[in-house]
């Protein structure tokens, strides 16, 4: 039997049910953020699943080999679906020796996000909201981002034939992310003050229902990254690891983390769900204040800062969701400073894996977790890479040349930093320069 979906109110107390195609972001009660749910629990034989799934990778369809879609049985969508895939997902899970060995933790496998087609995890939400645009026959969709959304939704929208409209932070995205955008077509609008007014101003037009609002508020965005948790227990044979650890921004990652996994238990094709960590950089870290003070009240951070620009956010939207999957698992949220990302970044290079400013912080944040014996000697750790290390080439020539400042002009130091070395081209000194290599 087919799984069915219905849309629920996250709150406990409210708990309202509405069609699965009925417009809407949140609650038209209370106000509060919607899951995708099951109508009835599921029951499923988990090996025939297992098998389904990974047969299709020997398949041509482009339904099949995309790493989100391989998944179906668990989206809310029928096999009439007008499915929008750029093949996304079925991203590598590396080894990191030396990034291990700078976090001092025994196992450390990194899942890079920044292998999908636009270069984040965005893609991988992105595929399944933008098929529902096309369900509900939307002629416009729309994102506000600091960049890693918008280069995603334009290149979906571009595929499906949609008009698209970007709400990005003035002066504030990599030139990389806003160059995709422009490539793919989208009508770009940069809007004076940060991503969170970008954010406010777009809930506010798409309320009228002319614009179809695909930020991961959208629970068909965390459906989509949902299968990462499925993908990443598939390639670990189905067996957890004990930590997973995150980037916290708009905090809809984390949250499709936590349900991904939950629903694989209930499913019975995991034993039990890895401890999800959230990681905030120290300038723009609203949620950790909130777990870590024991604050009653959220509150948002006005003015975001971090070189981190991916997640330079004050008002994260899912941070009720991200807490479910947080406290359900018993992780930790935590920040780390701007030093520290730019630092662990230069480590996870020199594992030959490149990625943004903003993944970066799972491994500082894993150092730390591990200095404070929360990860314990032999325990498995996976961190998710966002996104990948030529959406923000400046950031990394300016690490590695020592001229790296914070937004309150603070130098960063170099400490792994690699600056290139300027060399007459002549044999003898390139032989002086090449011998002192080793
Ligand atoms: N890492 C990267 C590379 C991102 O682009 C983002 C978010 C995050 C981490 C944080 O993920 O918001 O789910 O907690 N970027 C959004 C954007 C906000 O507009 O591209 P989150």
């Amino acid at each position: 039997m087919p799984i069915t979906f219905t849309q629920r109110c996250i709150e406990p107390d409210c708990g309202s049910i509405f069609g699965l195609n009925d417009l809407l972001y949140v609650c038209s009660r209370c106000g509060e953020l919607l899951d995708v749910v099951w109508t009835e629990p599921p029951s499923v034989d988990p090996d025939s699943l297992r098998n389904v799934w990974r047969d299709r990778m020997t398949s041509f369809e482009p339904a099949d080999r995309s790493g989100v879609w391989r998944f179906r049985e668990l989206l809310p969508f029928d096999g009439e679906a007008p499915i929008v895939t750029l093949e996304e997902g079925n991203t590598p899970l590396y080894n990191a020796p030396r990034s291990a060995d700078y976090c001092h933790v025994d196992s450390l496998q990194l899942k890079h996000q920044g292998a999908n087609p636009t270069g984040s995890f965005k893609d991988t939400g992105m595929t399944v909201a933008v098929t529902q645009a096309k369900v509900l026959g939307a002629r416009v969709v729309a994102c506000a981002s600091t960049g890693n959304t918008a280069a995603s939704l334009a290149a979906y929208a571009a595929q499906a034939g949609l008009l698209c409209a970007i709400l990005v932070p003035d002066g504030q995205v990599s030139h990389a992310k806003l160059a995709q955008s422009l490539d793919y077509g989208a009508k770009v609008l940069e809007i004076e003050g940060n991503f969170d007014s970008c954010m406010r101003v777009i809930r506010e037009l798409s309320d009228d229902g002319s614009l179809y609002l695909v930020n991961s508020i959208n629970p068909f965005r965390i459906e989509g990254q949902k299968t990462v948790a499925i993908e990443l227990a598939e390639q670990l044979d189905w067996q957890i690891p004990d930590h997973l650890v995150v980037p916290g921004g708009n905090l809809g990652n984390s949250s499709a983390f936590g349900k991904g996994f939950r629903e694989l238990l209930a499913l019975g094709l995991i034993e039990r769900m890895p401890r999800i960590s959230v990681v905030q950089a120290e300038g723009a870290a609203p949620f950790a204040a909130y777990v870590n003070e024991h604050r009653e009240e959220f509150v948002d951070e006005p003015h975001p800062s971090t070189l981190a620009s991916a997640v330079k956010i004050g008002a994260p939207v899912s941070w009720k969701k991200a807490l479910r999957a947080v406290s359900e698992t018993e992780g930790q949220v935590l920040t780390v400073t701007e030093q520290e990302i730019a630092d662990a970044k230069a480590v996870i290079g020199r594992d030959g894996i490149g990625c943004e400013p903003a993944s970066a912080t799972t491994v500082s944040g894993i150092r730390k977790l591990r200095a404070k014996g929360f990860i314990k000697p032999g325990e498995t750790v996976v961190a998710v890479l966002t996104g990948h290390l030529l959406k923000d080439t400046d950031y990394v020539n300016k690490y590695h040349n020592n001229s790296l400042e914070t937004e309150d002009t603070q130098r960063i130091q170099g400490t792994f930093s690699n600056p290139p070395i300027k060399v007459r081209g002549n044999r003898d000194e390139l032989r002086s320069v090449l011998s002192a290599l080793g």
